[in-house]
């Protein structure tokens, strides 16, 4: 029988708030903690300040019943058992995780403990950092036996956010002890047991009464390598399928077959097997690079993980020239860009291939008209509009008098355009694709010169067959 717990949860961003809200659903009551005050005040009138489905009618459900949102950490601490820690670990210097947004959270804990706590580390941190945190507790004077440290770490991608957290494939926990093992199995209760898939209000998914949520405990290294090495292991997947895209395309092969084939074997598996133009986002970029350091630092020379870096990168690189070989020359060209985000279902722009991409485009001479169902506002703060960068209400507005349009995020509705209207608006019938949202004999039937990632490109009648396409 699951009993409620008082959480604390602090930082209220794409891991914060999803695990706020979550816990509040699941029946525990919540606080959420952030220092930026303006997020807070959008969370208490109950605006998301992010992208996220499901996130808005769970806040709604939930707001000032079983989660609230403050900047006082305070009262939050003294009225806890738990303390999520949900802020950044961006990328430091050489590669390794940042923590400083850890030691100063867990120096302000300190301040607030006189009775027993367990601190949880939920965002992303190298291993040993649970003996960091102890240590840094014990510095700011608090007695051992008034808090334990436990690492659960967190598997949501973002755009599934919600589901991920309520249907997870695993919870895992790293703790060095039953005491605080045990209130982590309490607060996941309600999805071990099942009871939370009875509820009539449930959110749908994977997980049901008769098939609940997995719960795995560790001792805490273990669990602080699982997310490294997961997080490491999938972006590895994702280099791998680049770099045989690449060898696909230049034998004449197809790379979405080649991706079927290999994931039939159930021992591979399809998922995480979408050749494109290189995996971005918050997580991917800066943990594979955490993990190449946490290696070296233990003596280890995990070449491999350096080696998916490097084909992540060359990824971008064979896209801008594809771009370049499908329009000749590059300066005063005009672009139609459709996409943004990091990946589909999210508003993040954070390590986005599709900025990167466009900002090579622009130095390189090139003007962009950029349409994005949801990453278009956060975008304009770090590209602001220009003459060079301009901003579209639909893709078919991005598409007037352009050269060309490059797909660089893969939205869904950007595999369902209107692909006659958008001939129309184009100056030219190019699309060079870097998701392979079409097929490209079908693009050739719609009169369209299609270039796109490990398969042969096709030429529109009009544009014809090059002799030879430089593609890197
Ligand atoms: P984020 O930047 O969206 O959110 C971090 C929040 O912490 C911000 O709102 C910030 O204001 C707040 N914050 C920072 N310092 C604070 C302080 N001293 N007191 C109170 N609040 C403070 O980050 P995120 O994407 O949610 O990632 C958080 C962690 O979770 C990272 O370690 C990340 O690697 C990990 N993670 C992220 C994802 C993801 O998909 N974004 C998935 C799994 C794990
Ligand atoms: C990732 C992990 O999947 C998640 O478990 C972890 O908690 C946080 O990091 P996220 O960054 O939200 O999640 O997105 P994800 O769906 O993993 O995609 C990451 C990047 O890889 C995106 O740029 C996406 O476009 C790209 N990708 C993904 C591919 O290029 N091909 C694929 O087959 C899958």
């Amino acid at each position: 029988m699951s009993r409620q717990v008082s959480i604390c949860v602090i930082g209220s961003g794409y891991v914060g708030l999803v695990a706020a809200v979550c816990f509040a659903e699941v029946g525990h009551k919540v606080i959420c903690v952030d220092n930026n005050e303006a997020k807070v005040n959008m969370l208490q009138q109950g605006i998301a300040p992010i992208y996220e489905e499901h996130l808005p009618e769970m806040l709604a459900r939930h707001l000032n019943k079983g989660v609230t949102f403050t900047t006082d950490l305070g009262p939050a601490i003294e009225a806890c058992e738990a303390v999520f820690i949900a802020v950044g670990t961006p990328q430091g210097s050489s590669g390794s995780a940042d923590l400083s947004y850890v030691e100063a959270v867990v120096s302000e804990i300190a301040r607030y403990v006189t009775s027993y706590k367990v601190l949880v580390e939920k965002s992303t941190v190298p291993v040993y950092t649970n003996e960091w945190v102890s240590r840094c507790m014990h510095r700011h004077g608090v007695e051992p036996e008034l808090f334990d440290v436990v690492s659960n770490p967190e598997f949501l991608r973002e755009g599934t956010a919600i589901e991920d957290f309520l249907h997870p494939d695993r919870i895992v926990v790293g703790a060095n002890n039953d005491r605080s093992a045990q209130l982590l199995r309490d607060i996941y209760a309600p999805l071990t047991e099942g009871t939370y898939y009875t509820q009539p209000e449930a959110l749908p998914g994977m997980c049901s009464p008769a098939n609940p949520a997995k719960l795995l405990v560790t001792s805490a290294q273990s669990a602080e390598i699982i997310k490294h090495s997961s997080n490491a292991f999938l972006a590895l997947k994702i280099s791998f399928i680049n770099a045989v895209a690449n060898l696909a395309e230049s034998v004449d092969a197809d790379i979405e077959d080649i991706a079927t084939g290999m994931g039939l074997d159930s021992r591979i598996g399809t998922r995480f097997l979408r050749a494109g133009i290189g995996y971005g986002g918050s997580c991917f970029p800066k943990d594979v690079a955490a993990f190449y350091w946490v290696a070296q630092q233990q003596g280890i020379d995990f070449q491999i993980l350096d080696e998916v870096r490097k084909i992540n990168a060359h990824q971008q690189e064979i896209f801008f020239n594809k771009v370049r070989a499908a329009l000749w020359t590059l300066r005063g060209k005009k672009l139609a860009a459709l996409g943004l985000a990091f990946k589909a279902d999210t508003d993040d722009i954070r390590d986005s291939p599709a900025i990167d991409i466009i900002r090579k485009l622009i130095d390189a001479g090139v003007s962009i008209t950029a349409y994005d169902p949801a990453a278009i506002e956060k975008t304009k703060a770090v590209l602001p509009p220009s003459d060079s960068m301009q901003y579209a209400e639909d893709p078919y507005s991005a598409a007037e008098g352009a050269d060309a349009v490059i797909i660089l995020t893969e939205w869904k509705e950007f595999g369902k355009l209107d692909l006659h209207r958008l001939n129309h608006a184009l100056k030219f019938p190019i699309i060079i694709d870097g998701r392979n949202l079409y097929k490209p004999a079908f693009m050739q039937e719609q009169g369209f010169t299609y270039v796109s990632v490990g398969r042969p490109a096709v030429y529109s009648a009009q544009q014809g067959k090059p002799r030879k396409i430089v593609l890197s």
